[in-house]
């Protein structure tokens, strides 16, 4: 792969990166076009599929994520992805998941949210993050804003570790009743499926509540509403939801317009998160 984007890069062309865990759906498809737009004329677009097993905690879904290697394959074929890159593990940690002792660590971003419900999650995704850079040698990668949290610790590493790589985000794929894409919603079935509009439906919420009040709300009295909502999906359970200033992802107590939220929350077993801007 590193020689293959070096010949690219001496041949002038411009790579862009897609770093995905497969189960490719409309919304990785999406990135795959801002970076081919991004890359630019005669450029190239590397789709990266690796279920990354330092980024999951013991007793998360790491075994039976969706891998669909073939499938993805074809999909990433149609969309004109010049290389998909999907290494195996022991390509990618030589001593295995446990055997690995350089990590990178991003110590402010990654605090909060996805990072106190899963600790050890950034660690792993910093460190693959980092790793699947210098093997596909990017000029542009392209993150979702899906994973809002995600995409601003990436942004921080790549500032702090100086790589020569500009990191783009690309806004959230939903379906047609406003539930975001995500390859773990292929462990919905049924009525869960139905249950997990609810997480679009605290979004929504908590849009009307700050668009409709004259001055901003307070983030307990949003809260409480929002879990009053989830209360009403039997199979849902909160995780937690959190409003925060874009930039920095401190808490706020007030809500506003401009301010952004993020929740997760359990349906069924399914844990999916989802965010948006006030
Ligand atoms: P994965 O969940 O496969 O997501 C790959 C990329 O697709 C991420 O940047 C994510 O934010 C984006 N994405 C997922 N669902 C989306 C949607 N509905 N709309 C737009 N973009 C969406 O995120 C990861 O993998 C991993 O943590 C990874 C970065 C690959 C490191 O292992």
């Amino acid at each position: 792969m590193q020689r293959q984007a070096a010949r690219w890069r001496g041949q002038g062309a411009r790579v862009g990166l897609v770093p995905t865990m497969g189960g490719l759906h409309a919304g990785h498809l999406s990135l795959v076009r801002r970076a081919r737009k991004l890359a630019g004329a005669g450029g190239k677009v590397v789709v990266s599929i690796y279920v990354n097993p330092t980024q999951f905690g013991p007793g998360e879904d790491f075994a039976r994520y969706p891998r669909d290697l073939a499938g993805d394959a074809r999909r990433c074929r149609q969309a004109g992805v010049d290389v998909v890159f999907a290494p195996e593990d022991r390509e990618m940690y030589a001593r295995g998941a446990a055997g690995a002792s350089t990590w990178v660590v991003e110590e402010t971003l990654s605090r909060g949210m996805e990072g106190a419900s899963r600790p050890g999650h950034f660690r792993g995704v910093a460190t693959v993050v980092a790793k699947l850079f210098n093997l596909v040698l990017p000029d542009v990668a392209v993150f979702g804003a899906k994973d809002y949290q995600q995409a601003a610790m990436v942004k921080r590493m790549t500032r702090d570790l100086n790589f020569p790589v500009k990191v783009a985000v690309a806004p959230t794929c939903r379906e047609p009743d406003g539930l975001a894409m995500s390859s773990r919603n292929k462990y919905l079935e049924g009525d869960l499926r139905r249950q997990a509009v609810v997480l679009w439906q605290c979004i929504r919420q908590a849009r009307a509540a700050v668009r409709q009040s004259a001055r901003p709300v307070a983030a307990a009295q949003l809260k409480d509403r929002l879990k009053g909502l989830i209360g009403q999906a039997p199979a849902a359970r909160l995780d937690y939801v959190e409003f925060f200033d874009p930039a920095t992802l401190a808490p706020v107590s007030e809500a506003a317009r401009g301010t952004q939220m993020a929740l997760a929350v359990f349906v069924g077993k399914t844990r999916l998160i989802d965010n948006a801007r006030l």
